[in-house]
């Protein structure tokens, strides 16, 4: 691993963020010199330390509009509450329901189920054959949330229906004027993710949403890094196999901003929020993304790279299966030290990703 190599693998990873929302992405870059920023009513934090106090210590509006609770419940209208929305003893049951099948023994379970897709997957590279990475992603993410949720869905259904459904939502809330006909695309996306399900209540969907759309950003993301910055010998060594996922999953930030509304005072690196404030907590910086290369060698940390996942009671109840999946594409691909031929910007997406990637065996 060289530091052209790392430079190389960043350029290409920045390109999801620069095709898809490059005035965010240029905000967020210009006002990070300080943990916490104000513009207005908003308060943009980036330092680890910062984004934690924001996230455990700053009481939240969970359903205000524009947060991502407040998206996924006016998206996902139906009966119950979605966690990202919830507070108290309903979000502890939700949390509850979803804790064994993420658990341990619930993500060796579905383990059982993703290696045979994974090996079926990356078999035409010892044919010389390309494999697009985003497709196996989908069928993988497919697969999980549909044994996850007990449904009998068709894995690539599934996962576009997730997609659409994430999309619309996320073009619903776009700064500038409202676009006719946004709320009622949003509406049919999320009701054709119900029937995609067989029905339902709205956790189920959210759930479907979350593996799915994280995942088809991470994976194809993590998989290129690992290319360009010549990776494959960490991922092909078990013992350091673990660490380069966090890693991985570190810099790729799937989840790059949270955005939320402070619903009480408090303060957040320093700078002083009032309730109402709007809050984008950049995930991306908190993780050190933008400074430090991955290597499963000299990792960050588990409390650096955790971040990517959020913090407090509604830290992400999908961390562990995400990284075991990752762990798991990085195994089977290793041994051909893949490199990278097409890619191209997914720029409809919720989350910035790419729509293809293609991997060849190297010569
Ligand atoms: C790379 C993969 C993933 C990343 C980066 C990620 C990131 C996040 C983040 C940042 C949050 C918000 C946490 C907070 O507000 O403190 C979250 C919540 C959530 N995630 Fe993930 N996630 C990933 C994969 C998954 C998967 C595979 C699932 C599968 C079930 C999942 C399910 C959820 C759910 C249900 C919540 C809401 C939790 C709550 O509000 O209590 N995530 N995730």
């Amino acid at each position: 691993m060289t530091s052209t190599a790392q430079a190389r693998a960043r350029r290409r990873d920045r390109r999801v963020y620069l095709r898809s929302h490059p005035l965010l992405f240029g905000l967020l870059a210009a006002t990070r010199g300080r943990a916490a920023r104000r513009i207005g009513g908003t308060v943009l934090v980036h330092d680890a330390a910062a984004y934690r106090e924001a996230l455990t210590g700053i009481p939240l509006d969970r359903t205000a509009a524009g947060t991502t609770g407040g998206a996924a419940r006016e998206a996902l209208r139906g009966a119950g509450g979605v966690l990202f929305d919830q507070e108290g003893g309903g979000h502890r049951a939700g949390r509850r329901s979803l804790a064994e099948g993420l658990g341990a023994a619930g993500v060796e379970e579905l383990r059982a189920l993703w290696r045979p897709l994974l090996l079926r997957g990356v078999a035409p590279l010892g044919r010389g054959a390309e494999v697009d990475v985003v497709a196996l992603a989908r069928e993988l993410a497919g697969s999980v949330a549909a044994a996850l949720l007990g449904r009998a869905a068709g894995p690539l259904v599934l996962a576009e229906a997730a997609s659409a459904a994430a999309a619309a939502s996320v073009r619903g809330h776009l700064p500038g004027p409202p676009r006719p006909g946004a709320a009622a695309g949003t509406a049919r996306a999320a009701e054709r993710l119900r029937g995609v399900l067989g029905g339902g209540d709205a956790l189920d969907a959210m759930v479907a949403v979350a593996a799915v759309n994280t995942t088809v950003a991470a994976v194809p993301r993590a998989v290129a890094w690992c290319a360009d910055a010549g990776l494959w010998g960490q991922a092909a060594d078990a013992g350091l196999r673990p660490r380069l996922a966090q890693e991985l999953l570190r810099v790729t930030a799937a989840s790059p901003v949270l955005p939320r509304v402070a619903a009480g005072a408090g303060s957040v690196g320093g700078c002083p929020v009032r309730g109402g404030d709007r809050l984008l907590l950049v995930a991306r910086h908190a993780a050190g993304a933008h400074r430090r290369d991955p290597d499963g060698r000299d990792p960050a940390g588990a409390g650096v790279a955790r971040l990517v996942f959020g913090a407090g009671p509604h830290v992400c109840p999908g961390a562990r299966l995400a990284t075991v999946l990752l762990e798991d594409v990085l195994e089977a691909l290793a041994g051909y030290r893949p490199v990278v031929g097409r890619c191209r910007v997914d720029r409809r997406a919720a989350l910035p990703g790419w729509r293809v990637l293609t991997v060849r065996a190297a010569s």
